[in-house]
């Protein structure tokens, strides 16, 4: 069966980004004008993606208005003449089918991607964290959905972290299948690096199949009392294969400032019209 749905969750308190995010969605900052959210969304389209299902929670209202249609800001732009803005802004509320669901307790990953049950149905379904923003020629879950018409089993997105970082990822066990693709024996969640059986950490994109569901209604709650994705995983392992995919791109972790700076500053100075005139100020300043 066709990868036709993904999930991106977006429930999350962001306290490593707070103060902005007591009021703000993390998802809503900007990598130069674009939010951070539409990153995933695009990336979810480009990669053949028929409906989105966005799991939000209080606080969260500014992305569905923004994925909405505004008639107002359509009425005064069209006065205006601002034709080319008129048009990106109909394109945007035009982009996907999105359905929104809340996460009314945030429980952890594992309970947000659960709270999808009912809307995935019978059929595997992807997943995406938008804190992990991947530069690609091909986007990655488009890489990650032939490998899964390929072995038609869960596949999850994996990058060689350095050792001192373990505590920050879900880590895997590997038996090294072929070039980029490995068996995953067991994941631990966000391990001491002593502990850590290598250094293959899980980022956040994910091909799923419901299995998962029944795996995540028993799955006790984890590291920091939240219901993990990961620990729902170790035990989907016991039934069903699991597999590591190791994508081409250069993946950015924007869920804490300083990686948010880089991305910005790496998309920002690849940007046409206002990438020269950075790249001499960076200078300047340095
Ligand atoms: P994180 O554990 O990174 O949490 O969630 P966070 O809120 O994004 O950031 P910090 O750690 O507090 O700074 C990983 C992903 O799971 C989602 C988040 O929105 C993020 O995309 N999530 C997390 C939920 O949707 N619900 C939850 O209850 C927890």
């Amino acid at each position: 069966m066709k990868v036709r749905k993904a999930v991106i969750a977006v429930a999350g308190w962001g306290i490593r980004f707070l103060p902005i995010t007591k009021a703000q969605p993390k998802e809503m900052l900007p990598l130069v004008d674009k939010p951070l959210i539409q990153y995933s969304v695009e990336e979810a389209i480009n990669s053949g993606i028929e409906q989105v299902i966005l799991v939000t929670a209080l606080g969260k209202r500014a992305i569905e208005d923004y994925f909405d249609r505004s008639f107002e800001l359509e009425y005064v732009l069209e006065r205006k003449g601002e034709t080319k803005r008129l048009q990106e802004m109909r394109e945007l509320s035009d982009l996907v089918n999105v359905c929104y669901i809340r996460q009314k307790e945030q429980l952890g990953l594992g309970h947000a991607i659960l709270t999808a049950k009912d809307i995935i149905g019978e059929e595997p379904f992807a997943v995406l964290l938008p804190d992990d923003i991947v530069d690609s020629k091909v986007p990655v879950l488009k890489q990650m959905i032939k490998v899964y018409e390929q072995y038609k089993t869960n596949i999850v997105a994996v990058e060689r972290i350095d050792r001192q970082d373990t505590t920050k990822y879900g880590i895997i066990e590997p038996k090294k299948i072929s070039g980029h693709m490995y068996q995953v024996l067991s994941l631990t969640e966000k391990p001491e690096p002593s502990q850590a059986p290598s250094n293959l950490g899980v980022v956040g994109r994910y091909i799923l199949v419901p299995q998962i569901f029944d795996v995540l209604e028993v799955t006790p709650p984890g590291k920091n009392q939240e219901i993990q994705l990961t620990d729902a995983l170790q035990l989907l392992i016991k039934r069903q294969a699991i597999l590591a995919y190791e994508f081409e791109g250069v993946r950015y972790d924007t869920g804490t400032p300083l990686g948010w700076l880089k991305a910005t500053m790496a998309f920002a100075l690849k940007r046409p019209d206002i990438g020269q005139e950075l790249r001499e100020y960076l200078r300047q300043l340095l």
